[in-house]
């Protein structure tokens, strides 16, 4: 009953689950392997005890309430609590996708954002003490904000600032309506779907390290973090890091020991703090990184490859802005 337990969400593949075998190899309790499909899930955890590794299974779905009850449920009589959760699911459109606009952006988000606001809701009131919560959130969220107006970008980083997430949520549901009215860039938000989804996702991780400071549970840690560019199903395995590779940061964070100062509430890449609102900041990352991710995941930017060695000093991209 008082087992510790770590869940890590959209595990049957990909990120999420490297993140499931490092933390079986690493985390002192059981792992949970979550995904929304029962067989996909089942092979994946058939695939990990092929490597000696115990993970269990439980069927999770960001976009259906009750799954994500029924969760809680097994968690609550399993376990007793929630030690680290790993907010890993999520989707993005591919550069060659034919849904319009509008409709990248509901899907977006309310997979991305909503759906890891949801398993937060239902799944908070379990942690226990020195629990660990990670978003695995995205470069792109901070490609996005840089690339929204003056005006969207004071809202947003007020919104921050908040002690809720009522705020960051209206916020989202207005850049949805933006993009279905078509005038989603006139109102200054940024071209991307995924990357405004993911905004959502790196601000709720700054916003709930606030009320974890509240929280009367002792040492409540959640940061949102980029696995860096990973050879997956989502980037059409054109990422150069392998999902080993990009479980790395995740995990890292999951595993921060107790009383860890830092990072808390932070945006992480590559085990480092990133200050989500510094354009410069992302100067710092390689000319390659930028130029995949670009092209990956932000499709509406319609970039064409190569970054000049200006964006790599400035930040200013010609080509982004022509
Ligand atoms: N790959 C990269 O370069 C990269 C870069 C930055 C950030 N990320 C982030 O890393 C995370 C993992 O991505 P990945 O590259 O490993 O992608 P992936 O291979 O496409 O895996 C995504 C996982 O999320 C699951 N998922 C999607 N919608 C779901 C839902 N409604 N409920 C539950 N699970 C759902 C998928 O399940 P199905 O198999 O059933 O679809 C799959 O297990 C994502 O949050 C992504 O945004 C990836």
């Amino acid at each position: 009953m008082s087992n510790r337990v770590a869940l890590v969400t959209g595990a049957n593949k990909g990120i999420g689950f490297a993140i499931v075998r490092a933390l079986c190899k690493k985390f002192d309790g059981d792992v949970i392997l979550t995904a929304r499909n029962v067989d996909l899930g089942k092979k994946a955890v058939s695939q990990l005890e092929q490597e000696g590794l115990t993970p269990k299974f439980h069927q999770l779905d960001l976009l259906d309430r009750a799954s994500i009850e029924r969760t809680k449920s097994f968690l609550q009589s399993e376990y007793g609590g929630l030690d680290v959760l790993v907010n890993n699911a999520g989707v993005a459109y591919k550069v060659a996708a034919t849904e319009p606009f509008a409709e990248q952006a509901e899907v977006s988000v309310r997979v991305n954002f909503r759906g890891t606001l949801d398993v937060c809701e239902v799944l908070f009131p379990l942690l226990r003490d020195h629990a660990r919560v990670v978003h695995v959130s995205s470069m792109g969220s901070k490609m996005a904000i840089d690339r929204c107006s003056d005006d969207v970008k004071r809202r947003v980083k007020s919104a921050s600032e908040q002690s809720t997430t009522d705020s960051i949520e209206k916020l989202l549901d207005e850049f949805v309506q933006a993009a279905k009215s078509g005038k989603h860039q006139e109102l200054g938000w940024a071209n991307t779907a995924y990357g405004m989804s993911k905004i959502g996702v790196t601000v709720s991780a700054i916003i709930q390290q606030g009320q974890f400071n509240k929280d009367s549970r002792k040492d409540l840690v959640v940061n949102a973090c980029c696995p860096g560019y990973v050879a997956t199903d989502m980037s059409s395995f054109k990422g150069h890091k392998t999902i080993d590779e990009g479980a790395d940061t995740p995990v890292y964070l999951a595993l921060l020991p107790p009383a860890s100062d830092s990072p808390k509430g932070e945006f992480v890449s590559d085990r480092q703090i990133k200050t989500f609102w510094a354009t410069l900041d992302i100067c710092k990352e390689s000319a390659e990184w930028l130029e995949s991710c670009v092209c990956s995941v932000a499709p509406s930017l319609h970039y064409k490859p190569l970054i000049d060695r200006d964006f790599v000093k400035t930040g200013e991209n010609p080509r982004l802005r022509a």
